[in-house]
């Protein structure tokens, strides 16, 4: 969907992107991940033309995006960005409905929408839809900035650093939402970090960049199983890896289950099918356990994992 071929871009003597490849795919999360400084944002807004680039050929759906009307290319790339930039002097409702309004939609049918995004994201609509961003959290703001760039139900997004300067809780939540959305929506996404576990936590596949250049494009999995050079390896933390791949697999795909259902021990603690398998490690060393019962959402206990299984499950 979307193909970046032998793409650079310029400013006077800096290279900022050195002449790089990379497709994604449809539906897919493809995460740039990188230090300060190696090209990532300069990648992403390459792709919706805030930048020019200075060679190469950038690609959407097989057609060259300098062919493309700018206004019509970006109206359906969501674009978010860290520190939300939300107009200030405009209430959640008009933000959102940016897009929608450019596209001349009814009045109903953006209210409708806006309602639509603000409950998708959390945010009671009664309560939200009237303030200004002033009156919102970090996280609130970013969640409306999250909720502008799907406002028009774009095919792409683009996202740079949309949760970067949250807390670790509210991040945490805004990437549990993010991956629920993206299981409702399935967006084709270029999301930005420079945070390795949220890019590993996020992606299908993640780009690993460094000076302008792709180091490695992979999948998580196979990112930290086989780190391309002493960089990649040196970003995923040499020590972390077994847990951070731990944290890849869930325990629905590790555990044994019961023939039947059946009632829950209520004097254990328990896992659920979707916690990661780092979760249910973590849970078993607090409780000195050899395993743990797993219960569905409903409360039945539906299998056990044991400590076994998640060395197997993990490795
Ligand atoms: N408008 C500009 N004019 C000149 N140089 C620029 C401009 N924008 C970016 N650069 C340079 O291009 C390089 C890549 O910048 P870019 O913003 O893409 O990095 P980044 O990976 O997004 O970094 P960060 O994690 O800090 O946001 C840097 O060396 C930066 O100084
Ligand atoms: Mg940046």
């Amino acid at each position: 969907m979307i193909e970046l071929k032998g793409v650079s871009c310029r400013f006077g003597s800096t290279v900022a992107v050195d002449a790089i490849n990379l497709t994604v795919e449809t539906g897919e999360v493809c995460v740039l991940v990188g230090s300060s400084g190696c090209g990532k944002s300069t990648t992403l807004r390459m792709i919706n033309r805030l930048l020019p680039h200075s060679a190469g050929e950038i690609s959407v759906d097989g057609q060259d995006i300098r062919r493309i009307d700018v206004r019509k290319l970006r109206l359906n790339m969501g674009y978010a960005i860290q520190g939300t930039g939300l107009f200030p002097h405009w209430t959640v409702a008009r933000n959102v409905a940016l897009v929608p309004k450019l596209l001349g939609w009814s009045r109903d049918r953006i209210t409708t929408r806006v309602d639509e995004l603000l409950t998708l994201l959390g945010l009671a609509p009664e309560t939200f839809a009237n303030k200004y961003p002033e009156q919102l959290s970090g996280g609130q703001a970013q969640r409306v900035g999250v909720a502008r760039a799907l406002a028009a139900d774009p095919n792409i997004l683009l996202m740079d650093e949309p949760f970067g300067a949250l807390d670790a809780i509210t991040r945490d939540n805004l990437q549990n939402e993010m991956l629920r959305i993206q299981r409702q929506v399935h967006k084709t996404t270029v999301f930005v970090t420079h945070d390795i576990d949220e890019a590993l936590r996020l992606a299908t596949r993640i780009a690993v960049m460094d000076q302008g250049r792709i180091l490695q494009h992979d999948t998580p999995e196979n990112i930290l199983r086989s780190p391309a050079n002493a960089f990649v390896e040196n970003l995923l933390g040499s020590q972390d890896r077994g847990l951070k791949l731990s944290a890849l697999r869930r325990v629905g795909d590790a555990m044994s289950r019961h023939p039947q259902p059946c009632e829950p021990d209520l004097e254990t603690d328990w896992l659920s099918e979707d916690d990661s398998l780092r979760q249910a490690l973590s849970v078993m060393l607090w409780h000195e356990a050899e395993q743990l019962p797993v219960r569905d959402a409903g409360g039945a206990e539906i299998g056990v994992l044991s400590r076994d299984q998640i060395w197997t499950g993990a490795t």
